[in-house]
């Protein structure tokens, strides 16, 4: 894991290829879901790679031998609703982390974020916290998302993203330099509504099949 603040930017054959699927306007919802899971491990797989472990003995069929448990307690917390697609890979790793929820949506005309709902467990204090949302845009989501997660307690806060904008990249290192930032892609910019370009649309509507 990368320790400066400088993205963790994950560069994969699977990954080029699935984020061409995902960006493609014309791929369909089961395609979009599957591309999602497929990155979305390669993404957990790289946020999780110093976790810490503690060493206990085992016996095999053979003979007894060094073995390991992750030694943290892991919460992942995806913002509603997109972040759900990112939840899965994260537990199919670590059966036994825990959920938390935030809800939050962009209002349509001033892009800032607006909260509707959110459910934390116990422990955000002594956890290591996936905040988690394919889309880095303003920042302004994350950013509200983050802040609400320190005055809870969290103080070890990963946020993974699957595409981000350069302007939500500047804006989440700037304000939380000890928030470390693991993406699929920087894109270019945003464009005149907030959205990234070229991006991949609405994450969500595309996501639950919700697209108007
Ligand atoms: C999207 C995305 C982020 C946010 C990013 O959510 O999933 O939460 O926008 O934009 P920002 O960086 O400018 O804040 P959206 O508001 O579309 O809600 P949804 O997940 O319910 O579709
Ligand atoms: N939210 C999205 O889902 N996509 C964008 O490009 C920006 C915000």
């Amino acid at each position: 894991m990368n320790n400066s603040n400088e993205p963790t930017v994950i560069q994969h054959p699977v990954v080029a290829r699935d984020l061409t699927i995902l960006r493609d306007s014309g791929t369909k919802t089961a395609d979009f879901r599957m591309a999602m899971a497929r990155i979305a491990r390669i993404l957990a797989y790289f946020a999780l790679k110093d976790l810490p472990l503690s060493e206990k003995e085992i016996q095999t069929p053979i003979t007894t031998a060094k073995g390991y448990e992750i030694d943290k307690r892991i919460i992942v917390v995806p913002i509603l609703r997109a972040g759900l697609s990112l939840v899965d890979a994260i537990i199919d790793f670590v059966p036994d982390a825990k959920v938390g929820h935030l809800g939050m949506y962009r209002d349509e005309t001033t892009h800032e974020p607006v909260d509707y709902y959110s459910n934390l467990p116990h422990g955000l204090d002594e956890a290591m916290v996936l905040l988690v949302d394919p889309m880095l845009a303003t920042g302004g989501s994350a950013k509200d998302a983050i802040e609400f997660l320190q005055k809870k307690g969290a103080k070890n806060i990963r946020f993974i993203s699957l595409i981000s904008a350069p302007e939500g990249l500047e804006r989440i290192s700037k304000n939380f330099p000890d928030v470390q930032i693991i993406t699929a892609a920087v894109d270019e910019k945003l464009n005149s509504n907030a959205y990234i370009v070229p991006g991949l649309g609405d994450a969500g509507d595309r996501y639950f099949g919700t697209e108007s």
